[in-house]
């Protein structure tokens, strides 16, 4: 449920998917602590109320809001509550994401194909475009895609590198077609000074990966903030992680 406190009109506004738990969830908390408004994008209404609950106990400005990234109706009434409450948005991280492959390439089922697809690559599209006309009136912009090193051509191909020896064939696809829908919205929004970058988080223990993972949970939080809050004449269409820029 959106509320609209006074005291949030003068915070920079951002809005994080898949924000009801784990990274997405991180992300809110340290955008809420560097001032911002947080809208944490919940599939499941009562899982975003609570994880909004969770944030506003530490005294952060968060708030849930109801979507669906697959949902085209979910996200045109995120978008719509959005511009009739607040009127623009500072910064979008399409975080929302699943890792749902079970079986090796070769025999990997097209549901589970689509299904990725749909969330990770899909989704991102719609509530980008969704999202931008809000975005379009911010000062300074910033589009950040949660990807993964999953993603990245270089690394996953190479024998020597421990990530080709994962059989991921729908989650890294989803990934890689992700770093590519980030440069493309990179490209067309430069001239306005939209910021648009991939984050990867590193490895950390979230359901997604069943609880395993080396990196905080902070830690993994760090790449998509710093693209969030990136100076303006930042970089943009990039693949950053928390050391810097990661191979294609
Ligand atoms: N953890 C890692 O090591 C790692 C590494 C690389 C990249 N990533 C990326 O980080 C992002 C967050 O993952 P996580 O590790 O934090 O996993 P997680 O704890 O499973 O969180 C995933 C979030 O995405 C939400 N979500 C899934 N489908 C959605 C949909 N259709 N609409 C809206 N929200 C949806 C989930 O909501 P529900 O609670 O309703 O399911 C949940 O809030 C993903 O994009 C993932 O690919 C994670």
């Amino acid at each position: 449920m959106i509320h609209s406190p006074q005291t949030a009109a003068a915070r920079p506004l951002a809005l994080v998917t898949g924000a009801n738990k784990g990274l997405g969830l991180e992300i809110a908390r340290q955008l809420g602590n560097l001032g911002y408004t947080v809208f944490l994008g919940a599939r499941d209404a009562s899982r975003g109320e609570q994880a909004a609950q969770t944030l506003q106990a530490e005294g952060l400005d968060a708030q849930a809001l109801a979507l669906d990234v697959t949902d085209q109706a979910s996200v045109a009434a995120a978008a719509s509550t959005l511009r009739a409450r607040f009127g623009k948005l500072d910064v979008l991280v399409n975080n929302a994401g699943i890792q749902i492959d079970d079986l090796p390439p070769s025999q990997l089922s097209p549901d589970v194909l689509r299904r990725t697809f749909d969330t990770n690559v899909y989704g991102v599209v719609l509530v980008t475009q969704a999202m931008l006309p809000l975005l379009r009136l911010s000062d300074a912009a910033r589009i950040v895609n949660q990807g993964s090193a999953m993603g990245s051509l270089s690394l996953t191909s190479d024998p020597a590198n421990m990530r080709s020896g994962y059989w991921l064939l729908a989650y890294s696809a989803s990934k890689a077609a992700l770093n590519a829908v980030t440069v493309q919205f990179a490209n067309e929004l430069r001239a306005e000074g939209i910021l648009v970058n991939t984050a990867d988080p590193g490895y950390v223990a979230t359901d997604l990966t069943g609880q395993q993972g080396f990196n905080s949970m902070e830690d993994g939080a760090k790449p998509s903030v710093r693209l969030a809050t990136l100076p303006v004449g930042g970089p943009t269409g990039g693949f950053y992680n928390i050391d810097g820029p990661m191979p294609w």
